[in-house]
C-alpha cells in the first residue's frame, strides 16, 4: 500500500536520536520529494520526561510508554537510539513484531542479537538497517552490503573508534603521555568518563562483528574477536614508530583465509603507505578489499550528533522511500545470512 506521510519514532533523545530529529528537520523538504512522501517524526520515547532537552525538541512529541509507540498503526519505522542491551533489544524485537520497520545505531546490541534480528525481520518482510552503528556518517554498511555486493571481500581494515584515534594522535603529535591526553579528551567530550569500552577496544570488536557479518556472512561474537586495547601505548612506542615513518593506530581487521575468518583488534604500527597511517584525531576511516574493485577507502566522522543522525536518516530515508512505493522489503539485509 503506498503511503503520503511516513510516520517515525525514536527511542532516544540524547546526542544521536536529537542529532536525527535535527536532520529529518531541517533537510525535511529534500528528504519529502527523494521519498516521494512526508516523513515525520510521531514520537519520541525517553526514560525522564522531566529532563531539560534542545529547544528545538517539541515537548509534545516526548514520551515514556513505548507500547503507545508499538500500538500506534501510524508509525512505520521505529529507530532504536538509546544503546545498551536492555531494554534495546526487547524494543527492537517488539518493534519487528509489531510490523514496524527498525533502525538502529546500537553496535553493542547488534554485535549480540543482529542475526536474531534480521531472521525476524525477513521473516515478517520488514526491514532492518544500522548503518550509524559503525564508523557514524560512513557509508560503510551501505558499500559492503549494496554497492559492493557483486565482489567478494577479502579484507576489512579500519580505524573504528575515533576515541582512541584522538588519543593516539595526541600523544603523537603534542609528546603527551597518555593519562594526560585521555584526561584532555575527557574533558573536550571526545572521551567519555569511563573510557574502558573506548580504550580497551570493546567499541570496536562490537564494530568489527558487524563488519564481518556484512561482508563475509559469518557471526564471530565480540567475546571471541582477539582484542587489545591502547591503555599499554608509550610515548617511546609512538616515537620508535615515527622513526620508520610509521603510525601507531588502534586498528580492527578481518581477513578471509582458506580455512575460515581471522579477526583481531589491536594497536599496530601502520606504514606511511597506508591510507589509515594518515586518518588523525576523532575520524574514522575503513579500508575493504575486494576481489573485482579492489580497495576501496572510505574516511569521515565516526560519532557526534549530526554525523550519526546523518546516517540514521539515511536508513530512515531508504525504508520510507520503499513505504511510499509500496516496495516494502528488504531484498539485501546488512547481516548477510
Ligand atoms: N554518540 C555518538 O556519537 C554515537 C555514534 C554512533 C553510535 N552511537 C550509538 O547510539 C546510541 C545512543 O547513543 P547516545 O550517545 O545518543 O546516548 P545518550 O546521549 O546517552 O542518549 C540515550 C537516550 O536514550 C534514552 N533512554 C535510555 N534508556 C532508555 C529507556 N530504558 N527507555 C526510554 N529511553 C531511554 C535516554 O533518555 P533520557 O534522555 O530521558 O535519559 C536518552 O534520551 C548508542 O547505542 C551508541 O552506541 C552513538
Amino acid at each position: 500500500m503506498k503511503k503520503s506521510t511516513i510516520s517515525v519514532a525514536l527511542l532516544g533523545c540524547g546526542n544521536v536520536g536529537s542529532g536525527t530529529f535535527r536532520v529529518l528537520e531541517e533537510n525535511a523538504g529534500l528528504i519529502a520529494r527523494r521519498v516521494g512522501a512526508e516523513v515525520r517524526v510521531k514520537a519520541i520515547l525517553v526514560k525522564d520526561l522531566g529532563k531539560e532537552r534542545d529547544p528545538g525538541i517539541p515537548r509534545q512529541l516526548l514520551t515514556d510508554d513505548y507500547s503507545a509507540i508499538l500500538n500506534d498503526p501510524e508509525i512505520d519505522i521505529v529507530a532504536e537510539l538509546m544503546g545498551g542491551l536492555d531494554p534495546a533489544i526487547a524494543y527492537m524485537e517488539q518493534a519487528l513484531q509489531a510490523g514496524k520497520h527498525v533502525v538502529s545505531a546500537n553496535k553493542a546490541a547488534l554485535a549480540r542479537s543482529g542475526e536474531e534480528l534480521t531472521r525476524k525481520t525477513l521473516e515478517q518482510n520488514l526491514m532492518l538497517r544500522y548503518e550509524a552503528a559503525v564508523c557514524g556518517a560512513i557509508p560503510v554498511m551501505n558499500a559492503i552490503s549494496t554497492a559492493l555486493a557483486a565482489n567478494e571481500i577479502t579484507r576489512i581494515q579500519g580505524i573504528l573508534n575515533g576515541t582512541t584515534n584522538y588519543i593516539l594522535t595526541r600523544m603523537d603529535e603534542d609528546h603527551a603521555p597518555y593519562a594526560q591526553v585521555l584526561k584532555d579528551a575527557q574533558d573536550k567530550g571526545f572521551a567519555e568518563a569511563d573510557p574502558t569500552g573506548d580504550v580497551e577496544g570493546y567499541d570496536a570488536v562490537n564494530k568489527l562483528t558487524l563488519l564481518i557479518a556484512a561482508g563475509f556472512g559469518e557471526y564471530i561474537s565480540p567475546d571471541d574477536i582477539q582484542r587489545e586495547g591502547i591503555t599499554g601505548v608509550t610515548e617511546e612506542d609512538l616515537r620508535n614508530a615515527a622513526a620508520q615513518n610509521k603510525k601507531i593506530k588502534l586498528i580492527a581487521t578481518a581477513v578471509k583465509e582458506k580455512d575460515g575468518i581471522r579477526a583481531w583488534v589491536r594497536p599496530e604500527s601502520v606504514p606511511a603507505e597506508n591510507p589509515l597511517s594518515r586518518v588523525r584525531n576523532e575520524f574514522n576511516a575503513v579500508l575493504i578489499s575486494c576481489n573485482m574493485a579492489d580497495d576501496i577507502f572510505l574516511q569521515g566522522r565516526g560519532a557526534g550528533p549530526l554525523p550519526t543522525g546523518s546516517a540514521v536518516a539515511g536508513d530512515i530515508v531508504e525504508i520510507a522511500a520503499c513505504i511510499a512505493r509500496g516496495t516494502d522489503k528488504s531484498a539485501l539485509p546488512t547481516w548477510r545470512l
